[in-house]
């Protein structure tokens, strides 16, 4: 799966949303100060990263070492709902 990370924090520019095939990138609007792709729709297509203009989104594979925790944030995240 994609994972969001921290550059989304309070920018929340939705383009990713906009270009997802599969519609499995969630927030609560109000509450989150960022996105989640959920990890068990995400069909990795790829999509979204490139249209994230704050570079916030990366393949699990690709999620640079000092953001690994948001990997789990995102399958929390949904864990919870
Ligand atoms: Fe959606 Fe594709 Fe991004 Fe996964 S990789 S979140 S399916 S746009
Ligand atoms: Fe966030 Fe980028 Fe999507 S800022 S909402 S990950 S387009």
């Amino acid at each position: 799966a994609y994972v969001i990370t921290e550059p989304c924090i309070d920018v929340q520019d939705q383009a990713c949303v906009e270009v997802c095939p599969v519609d499995c990138i969630h927030f609560d609007e109000g509450e989150d100060r960022m996105l989640y792709i959920n990890p068990d729709e995400c069909i990795d297509c790829g999509a979204c990263e490139p249209a994230c203009p704050v570079t916030a989104i990366f393949a699990e594979d690709d999620v640079p070492a000092d953001r690994a925790v948001y990997k789990e944030i995102n399958v929390l995240w949904y864990s919870d709902k």
